[in-house]
């Protein structure tokens, strides 16, 4: 059978930066390692005046095609993933076709265009609408086009304000892909959650404390759903796990949750209960809450081990690397956690072909997906390519008047006149809501 999977991808950030402990920390009083330490953040990506979800998505996806030679007869499907978008009814893919049509020759007409919306699962079900439609032979020859583009924007004040961001990630899916190859099998967890909604609201309602919760209870099912169809998972199965990562602490808690039950090794488990004292079980507690302290305290201890630390710092820490300097993406996140890692295999000089990453997404409302794939031959050039740090490194560095003024801008409900802020050349630029971005 064909492989099928992604082929290249780009990674377009918001052009503006907010230093988290620099700028955030003291205007918020707060200590700079509660965001450095505990949420695991330096800084974030925040979309510039003329910056929206249209034109980082058109942009990532010019320079994805340009890149790779390629015209609009090529591409059969665009679909783009998004929770920030302005229209209920036309989809975000069509202005971004009208963006790409201002550059290159022919159209898009024939190629089919969608929204996929679930919180931030949307990209990886874009991508597997995507595998799906080429297995079913409905691609004649081409490939598609997954865009995952959000500005990831809270209400002022809001908790989850130090997790703010906004980008967007562009992926070619295609048969022969150079990058990695995504697996058949798919496990999901599923329920329905009302802790991070936006019912026709630009800033979400978020119970922040609960999201974590709800996001660990998910992944934990789709692990074990995924286990069902594709075998039992061992921690040295894979190279990397990239997460969805709202902000790395997240993922701590998730790789800890996930190795414990990936280790099965009941002889450390019953060190670490002797060392507490007591067996974490639940039938030996008389009480949840003796449970839940118990397990905590177990937990504690497993994070200390030797063996946790070393899978840890190889196979989770060099996904988190983008995400440290540019906070949530949302439908983007695990996309770019995904090239985190495989930038930092190039960067150490280790040889990925052929080597398995366990892909962890998920979507607020809520739904985790784990799946696998298989890293291909191609994947040093197509990581190469990337200009990742050198985008972030040419940010503008915003002071905390800067921020409040280009949030404003961002907030549907005041009316700033974006007219007044200059604009770049070479870049598809946002004009209006509900026009096309035009390329300066
Ligand atoms: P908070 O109240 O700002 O922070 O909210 P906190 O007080 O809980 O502290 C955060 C961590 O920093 C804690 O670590 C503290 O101990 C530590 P933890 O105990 O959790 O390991 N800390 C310090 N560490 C070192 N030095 C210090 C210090 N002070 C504190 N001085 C919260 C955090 C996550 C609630 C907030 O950021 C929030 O509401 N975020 C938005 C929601 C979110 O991101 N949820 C994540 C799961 S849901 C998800 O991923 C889906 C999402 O992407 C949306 C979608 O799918 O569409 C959000």
């Amino acid at each position: 059978m064909t492989a099928v999977g992604i082929d290249a991808i780009e990674i377009w950030t918001g052009n503006l930066k907010l230093d988290l402990p620099g700028t955030f920390a003291p205007e918020k009083g707060e200590d700079p390692e509660k965001y450095t330490k505990g949420l695991g953040l330096n800084a974030s990506s925040f979309p510039d005046s003329y910056e929206d979800i249209v034109t980082m998505g058109a942009n990532a996806a010019h320079r994805l095609m340009e890149r790779k030679g390629l015209e609009p007869d090529d591409i059969g499907r665009i679909d783009v993933a998004t929770e920030s978008a302005f229209d209920n009814s036309k989809p975000v893919s069509t202005y971004v076709a009208g963006c790409l049509e201002q550059v290159f020759e022919g159209d898009f007409h024939h190629a089919n265009k969608g929204e996929r919306k679930f919180a931030c699962i949307a990209g990886t079900q874009s991508l597997d609408d995507a595998y799906n439609w080429i297995r079913a032979g409905r691609n004649r020859g081409r490939s598609a086009l997954v865009i995952a583009t959000d500005t990831a924007l809270y209400a002022r004040g809001d908790a989850g304000e130090a997790t703010q961001g906004a980008g967007a990630v562009a992926m070619l899916i295609s048969e022969d892909p150079n990058l990695v190859e995504l697996s058949a099998e798919q496990g999901y967890g599923s329920a329905d959650e009302t802790d991070f909604l936006k019912p026709n609201q630009q800033f979400p309602s978020v119970d922040g404390k609960r999201s974590v919760q709800v996001y660990l209870a998910r992944m934990r099912e789709a692990l074990e759903d995924y286990e069902s169809v594709a075998g039992d998972v061992h921690e040295e199965d894979f190279a990397y796990a990239p997460f969805h990562t709202p902000f790395p602490g997240m993922v701590r808690k998730a790789a800890l949750l996930a190795y414990r039950h990936v280790i099965r090794d009941t002889s450390l488990e019953d060190d670490l209960a002797d060392e507490i004292g007591r067996q974490p079980r639940p039938e030996a507690f008389d009480t949840d809450d003796d449970y839940r302290d118990a397990l905590r305290e177990y937990m504690d201890l497993l994070k200390e081990t030797e063996a946790y630390q070393e899978w840890y710092a190889e196979t989770i820490d060099p996904t988190l690397s983008i995400s440290r300097e540019v906070g949530n993406w949302y439908t983007g996140s695990v996309h770019v956690a995904r090239a985190s890692a495989l930038k930092h295999a190039l960067e150490n000089g280790r040889d990925m072909t052929g080597k398995a990453l366990l892909v962890a997404s998920y979507g607020s409302g809520a739904q985790a997906e784990i799946h696998s794939e298989v890293v291909r031959e191609g994947w040093e050039d197509e990581i190469e390519a990337l200009n990742v740090d050198e985008q972030l490194e040419d940010r503008y560095d915003m002071s905390w008047d800067d921020y409040e003024e280009v949030h404003d801008v961002h907030n549907h409900d005041m009316d700033v006149d974006v007219e007044e802020f200059t604009t770049p050349e070479s870049e598809f630029v946002f004009d209006g809501w509900g026009r096309m971005g035009e390329r300066k």
